[in-house]
């Protein structure tokens, strides 16, 4: 169900705050299902569209797990090429014989995940598990697959909630369809 906004940055509302805020509760208990018996949970933010995400799921995860950040550098607006993305900030801790959780935002073509999984399995984690928010099946470009995801969204480009355009618009508190029209005045 969308809804239209008048607001020239967008053409429609995909999900209100209200919607993904609930949606994350259920993500949440999903996370304490999945890891009662965990001694050891670390939840592994991508940056930085992870963040408003995390910071949500958090608050309703009652699981004792301990946090640490990575960054990969983005292959969007280049050439489509796994061999692009590159970590350029690691994880602090270190993951062996612990249970990890990735924390995303979207997943798209699936190239920068699979880089990440790829990564972090050779570091010997006792289980590697991907939580996503939103999930785009329809662009996947590899056999990378979320655990679990918040919504599956079509082919747009989507704006909110973590998600940029050039940088901006990760504060909007819903996610949205970009309106291209908009670029221009970014
Ligand atoms: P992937 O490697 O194609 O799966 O996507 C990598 C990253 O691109 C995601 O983690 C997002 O940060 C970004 N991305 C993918 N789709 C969108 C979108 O619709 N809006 C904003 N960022 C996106
Ligand atoms: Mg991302």
């Amino acid at each position: 169900m969308s809804k239209t906004i008048n607001d020239e940055r967008f053409t429609e509302i995909l999900f209100t705050q209200d919607q993904i805020e609930k949606r994350i509760i259920e993500l949440s208990t999903w996370v304490d299902e999945m890891y009662t018996t965990s001694k050891d949970l670390i939840l592994v933010g991508l940056l930085k569209g992870s963040i408003p995400f995390l910071a949500q799921l958090i608050k309703s995860i009652k699981t004792e797990h301990t946090l640490d950040f990575m960054t990969v550098s983005s292959y969007r607006g280049e050439v489509e090429n796994t061999g692009n993305i590159k970590i350029i900030m690691d994880l602090v801790i270190d993951i062996k014989d612990k249970d990890v959780l990735i924390v995303e935002d979207i997943i798209d073509s699936g190239k920068s995940l699979k880089k990440i999984y790829e990564n972090l399995i050779l570091r010997g984690p006792k289980s590697l598990r991907i939580i996503t928010l939103l999930d785009k099946p329809v662009n996947r470009k590899t056999d990378i697959q979320a655990d679990i995801s918040g919504f599956i969204v079509p082919d747009k480009f989507l704006v909110g909630f973590g998600l940029d355009v050039k940088e901006k618009m990760r504060n909007v508190p819903f996610i949205a369809v970009f309106n291209k029209d908009y670029l221009e005045k970014l």
